[in-house]
């Protein structure tokens, strides 16, 4: 195709209103995050259509801010206003999105994820800059609780359903009593919700910040579960116990040396034990990615701001970045002596691997 080097007029104004778009979306999110914080979506989700007097009330939050607030979320789409009685509310779906923790599409998790990289704006431009490693432990704590909130709804409504019993035979064992290395945990999610479902097993977790780790083990505190362990251990130390099932979720990218890890927790395995790698969704190859996934733009950024400075904070920083793809990933396992390796399952927003031995 031949290169353009004069600006056309329409082809800049639907850039620029592509770009106000997205600029507008960002304050909206800021709205957003604030309205999470303070409660006041789950006080509209509560209260029903309701005047700014009566929700400012139930939320405990300044009356003016929060008409001015209203209004910038009526404008966006995110609440609704009814002109006649001046009320505003939450339709079932508004609720789903901004106000219920439990829905799947509950966003707020990421909303607070995206929100913490702004906070530490100054950081993310030296990493950039100079190129240095940021360890997972450099970010704001909206980093670590938004990447949890914003994967609970996948891993709730596909690990236990979805994805174990894609894996040859390790559901029977994970019923009948197996044991499990949950490793690079962050704060447990997929662990808890492993060892509710198997009591029968023995989870064993392991993520090497310490903060996560201690968070975690108040979660399982919470619901008493005697079969969950939680470790603060580097995923290159894991122990040589037998493990049936070593899983990796949404972490195996951010690892500095993912062939050596891999490698390692093959020798951890017991000799039919099951690898299984969770990773975000993604296609082979950066062009059909920029082209044809549309979750790719936030994905690399995530990738330029988290998960590459993260990988090139660990030794060998091979910075695989979150968007390798489905046969970079099986390639890296084979190079790391899997013998038997294949995609397990996909979902809307994760990649499954398996691999045995
Ligand atoms: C994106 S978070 C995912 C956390 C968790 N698996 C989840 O899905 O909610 C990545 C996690 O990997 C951990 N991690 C990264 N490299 C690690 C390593 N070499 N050893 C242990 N944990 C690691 C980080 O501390 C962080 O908790």
């Amino acid at each position: 195709m031949e290169e353009q080097t004069t600006v056309n007029h329409d082809k800049l104004m639907t850039l620029f209103g592509s770009v106000f778009n997205d600029v507008a979306g960002s304050v909206a999110i800021m709205m957003s995050y604030i309205g999470d914080q303070t409660g006041v979506y789950r006080a509209m989700d509560k209260l029903g259509p309701s005047s700014v007097a009566s929700i400012a009330e139930e939320a405990k939050v300044d009356k003016r801010y929060l008409k001015e607030w209203l209004a910038s979320n009526a404008a966006r789409g995110y609440v609704h206003f009814n002109a006649e009685s001046e009320e505003f509310s939450l339709t079932p779906e508004q609720a789903a999105v901004f106000a219920r923790e439990s829905e799947p599409t509950c966003i707020q998790g990421l909303i607070q994820g995206v929100v913490g990289q702004f906070v530490k704006e100054d950081v993310a431009i030296d990493v950039f800059k100079t190129g240095r490693g940021r360890p997972w432990g450099e970010h704001h704590e909206c980093c670590f609780c938004g990447t949890e909130r914003f994967f609970r709804p996948a891993y709730a409504s596909h690990l236990l359903e979805e994805w174990i019993p894609a894996l040859e035979g390790v559901e029977d064992k994970l019923k009948m009593g197996a044991k499990v290395a949950d490793i690079g945990c962050g704060l447990g999610t997929s662990s808890i919700l492993m060892a509710e479902k198997y009591p029968n097993s023995t989870i064993h977790a392991f993520d090497f910040h310490g903060p996560s780790i201690e968070e975690a083990k108040k979660r399982a505190a919470e619901k008493g579960l005697a079969n969950l362990e939680f470790f603060v251990s580097d995923a290159a130390e894991i122990p040589k116990n037998d493990y049936d099932l070593a899983c990796i979720f949404d972490a195996w990218h951010d690892m500095g040396d993912p062939v050596g890890i891999a490698s390692g927790i093959k020798d951890v395995l017991s000799s039919d034990g099951t690898f299984m790698v969770v990773e975000p969704m993604a296609l082979d190859g950066m062009a059909n990615n920029i082209a044809n996934n549309p979750a790719s733009g936030m994905m690399y950024g995530f990738g330029t701001l988290v998960c590459v400075p993260a990988s090139k904070a660990q030794d060998v920083g091979l910075g695989l970045g979150p968007q390798a793809g489905p046969n970079k990933l099986m390639e890296l396992l084979s190079e790391a002596g899997f013998g038997t390796i294949n995609l397990a399952a996909e979902t809307t927003n994760n990649l499954v691997l398996q691999a045995r031995a």
